[in-house]
């Protein structure tokens, strides 16, 4: 799929997530932003409604940044209410809306926003779609102290961990991306990992995972 036919894939499920909230927005929403391209063009359409809703809590320092030069009012997420809608990409989603996040860093934060929100709305291009998640390789946030235990354990997992060099998360931490690894049981695998000392949280959106996907595709969007 060529790069221009992806990008407009991401712009019209970016484009349908705002259809889709737009009716509910009223001037006490608080709406979740995730981090990412696609989201990227999400919050491109979201600034053209910025006076129906009351703030943004963002996933990610670079989110932030962009919702607030578009005058959009960010908050933090202990002076949030509950959140109605979270709206964010993914990397890998599979028929049961599990996915695979992360590949920008961002995982700890969308899973602590998705959690708090009431509707998950993933929004991506048609190639995200697998039958089985692990062919990208999953990001697992550890403590820095902790990286060798726990690359270790995720090779007893069956994976095959490789530190993203030169790369700090928003919260001061590290990411190993997991290749080769099986994931037959989303669920079980993400508790798992997070079973292990020292990771902040992994990739698999199994218990956080989307309510509604909309995927662009060169004829329309697709919603599942
Ligand atoms: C950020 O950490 C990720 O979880 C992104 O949501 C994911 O990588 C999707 O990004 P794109 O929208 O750029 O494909």
């Amino acid at each position: 799929m060529s790069d221009s036919v992806k990008e407009n894939q991401k712009k019209r499920a970016a484009n349908a997530a705002m259809e889709t909230i737009l009716p509910h927005l009223s001037p006490n929403t608080v709406l979740g932003i995730g981090t990412g391209s696609t989201t990227d063009y999400f919050i491109d359409e979201l600034k053209n409604w910025k006076h129906l809703f009351d703030a943004a809590v963002a996933s990610s320092n670079r989110s932030s940044d962009l919702l607030t030069s578009y005058d959009i009012k960010v908050i933090n997420l202990n002076a949030a209410p509950l959140i109605d809608f979270y709206i964010d990409g993914a990397d890998e989603i599979n028929p049961d809306r599990v996915l695979i996040k992360g590949g920008g860093g961002a995982l700890t934060r969308e899973k602590i926003v998705a959690a708090a929100s009431e509707q998950f709305i993933c929004i991506a291009d048609d190639s995200k779609r697998v039958g089985r998640l692990g062919s990208f390789p999953l990001p697992v946030e550890v403590l820095p102290m902790s990286r060798s235990l726990v690359a270790r354990n995720l090779i007893e997992l069956g994976g095959r961990p490789i530190w993203r060099e030169a790369f700090e998360t928003d919260n001061g931490n590290w990411i190993l991306d997991v290749h080769d690894l099986f994931i037959e049981d989303p669920r079980e695998i993400e508790s798992k990992i997070n079973d292990i000392p020292g990771v902040v949280a992994n990739g698999i959106f199994a218990q956080q995972r989307a309510d509604l996907v909309i995927l662009g595709s060169n004829d329309g969007v697709t919603k599942f």
